[in-house]
């Protein structure tokens, strides 16, 4: 998705900014531009393509400040120089670079047109510039705030105006804007990567309002000019975080990181006194937990997932009916929200528009919502206003793998609290306890096998079509597998719950589409064989992640992960699935890191 940078201070705009634009990369993007401020004039370059394709284009004095910069991905027009941002006035002195989509552009345009302006672009953000030049307004703030008065839609923005360079106007209304505070010099972006190099102080822009950047500090205030007061926070990660390190791949990378992350997000959680686990982020004692009758989990993509295996593990410990329901159809089918009903938002990112769409939808009925969520000070974190984080670290790859893997664990965390209030035994979560804690070193010990991962790769290497199934949770780790499968290598992958392949995808079976069986050592272990063997009946070839000991089937390729408490069996089994999509994707040699189409942080609809 779109990427924000902004700079101003005594420094040369220009590296600062290509520097940010690198590490905006990991959102996704089709296209990228810089204007700086010189002279009273704007210095614009901007193309198609890649960050690096635009530093090839870059005039060798290319300097300036203040200056904003932009990674787009598409919504209004084609990806193309043209429509790359920033985008300007007819005199070439406002800039704008903009996150979102503007809703009446096409009605504002043919108004502009009207009045004789000509369109350099397709965009709806060049009628941003236009109506900003237009506005009679002394301060830069004054005329940003009257066109956006005009504007319906969602935005993140950054404005520069040549000939006022002692300020950069920002903005905000549904697409994130973080300012970073430094030593005389101020920064700002759509993501707190692009900040960590230069300052770990921040303030998060709430929607609807407006912030004035002067090198020696900044203003807040609303849309209709009343001052607003902003405490900065702290951001945990530093810049290292960032770096792929030896790795090939960031995907490789936040694969290997998994046992230190699964560390973070149990650390300081377990409560051995009382057999439980510890959450103050909550905000919601024994008595208000003990009323609540259902949990509805909502998130999208992988986090949906998470939010399924989060529902068994709720289910099955605190017998209490928990659902998942992706966040992108929950808010557009005007649901029932029931007071007795806690909702639980998931999102790695914490910015997904849909999932904070859907959390709006729950508050505005008087819902009450928790978030689990990995980035500390995200919208979704903010809306929620409870929850728990995840503390996995940044996650760079499009894919998710170690925020994942936190997520369930969190939700086992989440899951034996409620039990624990309940009915589950101090037995019972004395054994959920110790085996939360062996997770980490468990995974370590699957990871170390990866040879034996990238040999069963091979086997997918030749197919076009892969199915994963499973039963219950199974089926979850199924899901994740497949998307995991076709975000990274392409290769059409399907997940099926076991028990209903014969009523359909059974037809499909032949000695060309293997089967992906993930069948631990459950009371559903024999069902699971029941099914391998209906599709060997059938030629299908079988991959099985399973637990050590005898399968009473032929298979072509195994793979064993130790065995843990049934309820958490799913979050090892998961793990050779993340790295057996790591590796067909390697082998077909896939931009890993960068799938074609995906993005990372999905902020529009
Ligand atoms: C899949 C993947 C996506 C995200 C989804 C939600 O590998 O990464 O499906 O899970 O876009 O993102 P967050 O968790 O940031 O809300």
């Amino acid at each position: 998705m779109c990427g924000i940078v902004g700079y101003i201070g005594k420094r040369d705009a220009a590296p600062i900014l290509m520097e940010g634009l690198h590490r905006l990369e990991y959102r996704g993007y089709d296209s990228a531009g810089i204007a700086v401020a010189r002279a009273g004039e704007l210095r614009v370059a901007k193309c198609k393509g890649r960050v690096r394709d635009l530093e090839k284009i870059l005039p060798d004095r290319f300097k300036g400040s203040p200056g904003i910069a932009h990674t787009r991905w598409a919504t209004h027009g084609e990806p193309s120089d043209r429509n790359a941002h920033p985008h300007c006035d007819s005199a070439n002195r406002i800039a704008v670079i903009h996150n979102g989509i503007i809703e009446n552009a096409t009605a504002l345009r043919r108004r502009l047109a009207a009045e004789g302006i000509v369109f350099r672009s397709e965009t709806d953000t060049e009628v941003l510039a236009h109506l900003i030049a237009k506005m009679p307004h002394d301060s830069l703030e004054g005329a940003v705030r009257a066109a956006l008065q005009m504007v319906v839609g969602a935005y993140g923005l950054a404005v520069l105006d040549a000939t006022r360079p002692n300020a950069l106007v920002v903005a905000r209304n549904g697409s994130p804007v973080v300012l970073g505070i430094g030593d005389r010099e101020m920064f700002v972006a759509s993501d707190p990567s692009a900040l960590v190099r230069h300052t770990q102080s921040v303030v998060h822009l709430d929607d609807g309002e407006v912030a004035v950047l002067r090198a020696d500090g900044f203003e807040t205030s609303t849309l209709e000019g009343d001052p607003t007061a902003k405490t900065a926070s702290t951001i945990a990660w530093t810049d290292d975080a960032f770096d792929k390190l030896d790795f090939d791949h960031f995907m490789r990378k936040e694969i290997a990181e998994q046992p230190d992350a699964a560390r973070r997000t149990l650390s300081g959680r377990l409560e051995p006194r009382f057999q439980t686990a510890h959450l103050g982020g909550l905000a919601l004692d024994a008595r208000e937990l003990l009323e609540v009758r259902r949990i509805k989990i909502l998130g999208c993509g992988s986090a949906c997932i998470s939010a399924t295996m989060g529902a068994h593990l709720i289910e099955q410990l605190a017998r209490l009916p928990a659902h998942a329901e992706p966040a992108s159809e929950f808010r557009y089918r005007n649901p029932v929200i029931e007071p007795d009903t806690l909702y639980i938002a998931v999102s790695q990112s914490g910015e997904t528009f849909d999932t904070l769409a859907a959390v709006q939808e729950v508050k505005r009925k008087g819902g009450r919502v928790l978030g689990i969520v990995n980035v500390v000070g995200s919208t979704i974190a903010r809306e929620c206003g409870r929850g728990i984080y995840l503390h996995a670290g940044p996650e760079v790859s499009v894919v998710s793998t170690k925020t994942f893997t936190c997520t369930v664990m969190a939700f086992a965390l989440l899951a034996l609290h409620l039990g624990r209030i309940r009915d589950l035994s101090t037995a019972h979560g004395g054994r959920l306890l110790k085996a939360l804690s062996e997770l980490p070193v468990q995974i370590e010990s699957i990871l170390a096998r990866d040879a034996e991962i990238a040999e069963l790769a091979r086997q997918l290497l030749a197919c076009e079509h892969a199915y994963f199934i499973g039963r219950a949770a199974g089926y979850a780790v199924a899901m994740e597998g497949a998307l995991k499968l076709k975000e990274v290598s392409y290769l059409h992958a399907e997940a099926y719950p076991a028990s209903e392949l014969k009523h359909g995808p059974l037809a499909l079976i032949t000695p060309q589409t293997p089967t992906i069986v993930v069948m631990p050592r459950d009371d559903l272990f024999t069902k699971n064989i029941s099914t391998v063997e209906e599709i060997r009946a059938r030629g299908g070839p079988i991959l099985a992640i399973t637990h050590a000991g005898d399968l009473p089937v032929s298979v072509e390729g195994r793979f064993d992960v130790p065995r843990s408490e049934p309820e958490l069996d799913p979050i090892l089994l998961n793990i050779p699935l993340q790295l057996l999509a790591y590796h067909v994707a390697l082998q077909k040699g896939r931009d890993i890191d960068k799938p074609r189409n995906l993005a990372k942080s999905v902020t529009v609809e």
